[in-house]
């Protein structure tokens, strides 16, 4: 498994991706708009996507565990939703006001997740999380707020601390000093940040009694989808909860990711009821979307009718009737039957890897739940953030890397999640493909 041979196969393979690429950078540092999707030397250029597969610029078919980021949940351009997101289209793209389109999707998401009394909608994860914020905060007039360390919550300021944080600048394992993820992150955020361990429940409480009173809210991916999926121990979550209540703490479940293992999402899952939740991805059918909201109380800062409403909350493009309708066409699709073939494909993957992995010398384990999956590259005990690291750095790369050679997309950092396009097969292929790919090491 050597990085250079890799890179220089994937190379050969992806010449009208580099000279993209090249033009590319003539307009837009390094070349890019996410952060996320580039990687080393160059990410190939896609020009189509279809079921389960997606195709580049040069023509190179490949199988998508990545599904953008797990957002795609029934996979490429679903006729479904196509023909939803056409039939509305013609009818407009985009209206100074809001549509029927908005209602209904909103009704379901109320009828799924029962601690969303009330909703709004955003284009963006990212607007999800940072209106969640600012709503815990009117709701308390309390300034500070909790995450984890090692949780993803988009590209916001008060998310933007402690996503990866190199652990010789981060403190203590049971007391995580805030760390900036992004230059440009004010000292203010850093001050007004606390920063949580994930699954130690004794360090939480303790960190949480102390900060108690200056907290408006704590945020909590309840799977910490982007920091290696690493579900939550017995009874975590039910103590956070417990803990967020006596002290009037905003309990924020960010499902932007998690949504996707059930049809109440994770909060269902683990039978916990948030004050809060934001939503994204899947829940706009593969265009740009996010939703937050939860309490009525809380969500009535929002509210309009007796004057201002207390929060402003504008996006132009918020609720657009394009996006709205192939969230509801999504949705739709996800019947309790999709659930179980989502759970049974995620089942065979983690299956397939680990017996892979039992029978190498690879110091690998693979986590996750219902279709999420994440590789990860050490044999410690996988609990949290700091225990995910790899022991060999170059490791993630070098199989995301060798995965690709071999027709199969992943994101970088190992992060998969298999669509409702794909078969038994196709996660075979996955098996098979990463198999190979660990013994050319
Ligand atoms: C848990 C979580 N919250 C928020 C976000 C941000 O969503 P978006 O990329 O739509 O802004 C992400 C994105 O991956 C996420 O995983």
């Amino acid at each position: 498994m050597t990085l250079d041979r890799d890179l220089s196969e994937y190379m050969s393979k992806t010449a009208r991706s580099r000279a993209l690429h090249e033009e590319a950078t003539a307009v837009m540092p390094g070349g890019n708009s996410r952060t996320t999707t580039f990687f080393d030397p160059y990410p190939f250029y896609i020009t189509r996507g279809q079921g389960a597969h997606v195709w580049d610029a040069d023509g190179v078919d490949r199988l998508d565990f990545n599904g953008n980021y797990t957002s795609l949940i029934l996979g490429h351009a679903p006729p479904e939703v196509v023909k939803a997101v056409q039939e509305v289209a013609v009818e407009g793209l985009s209206f100074p006001g809001p549509s029927e389109h908005e209602v209904r999707l909103a009704e379901v998401l109320v009828r799924r997740v029962p601690s969303l009394e009330s909703l709004r909608f955003t284009n963006s994860g990212t607007e999800a999380t940072m209106n969640a914020v600012r709503a815990a905060r009117a709701f308390t007039g309390r300034a500070k707020i909790a995450k984890f360390e090692g949780a993803y919550h988009g590209t916001h300021d008060w998310a933007l601390v402690s996503v990866s944080p190199d652990v010789k600048a981060a403190g203590g394992r049971s007391r995580p000093k805030p760390v900036a993820s992004s230059a440009g992150v004010p000292p203010a955020v850093l001050k007004h940040t606390v920063v949580l361990p994930w699954n130690d429940g004794d360090a939480c409480e303790a960190i949480l009694d102390r900060e108690g009173p200056n907290l408006a809210a704590v945020l909590v991916d309840p799977l910490l989808g982007i920091g290696g999926v690493l579900p939550p121990v017995e009874g975590f979550l039910d103590r956070l909860h417990t803990v967020t209540q006596r002290h009037g703490i905003v309990l924020v479940f960010d499902e932007v990711i998690s949504f996707r293992i059930g049809s109440g999402g994770a909060q269902e899952r683990f039978g916990i009821r948030p004050d809060l939740t934001t939503l994204g991805k899947i829940i706009g059918g593969g265009l740009p979307v996010g939703a937050f909201g939860g309490r009525a109380d809380i969500m009535a800062a929002y509210d309009p009718r007796q004057g201002r409403a207390r929060i402003s909350h504008g996006g132009t493009f918020n609720a657009n009737p394009v996006t709205m309708a192939a969230g509801l066409a999504t949705l739709n699709s996800l019947t309790p039957d999709a659930y179980g073939r989502l759970d049974a494909l995620g089942e065979r993957l983690r299956g397939g890897v680990a017996r892979l992995l039992a029978g190498t010398r690879r110091k690998g384990q693979v986590t996750g739940l219902g279709s999420l999956f994440c590789l990860h590259w050490t044999t410690t005990a996988l609990t949290d953030y700091r225990s995910s690291r790899p022991k060999d750095v170059e490791a993630p790369i070098r199989v995301f890397m060798g995965l690709l050679n071999e027709g199969i997309v992943l994101t970088p950092r190992g992060l998969g999640a298999c669509s409702l396009a794909m078969t038994d097969d196709d996660v075979d292929r996955f098996v098979n493909a990463l198999a190979r790919v660990l013994a050319r090491g």
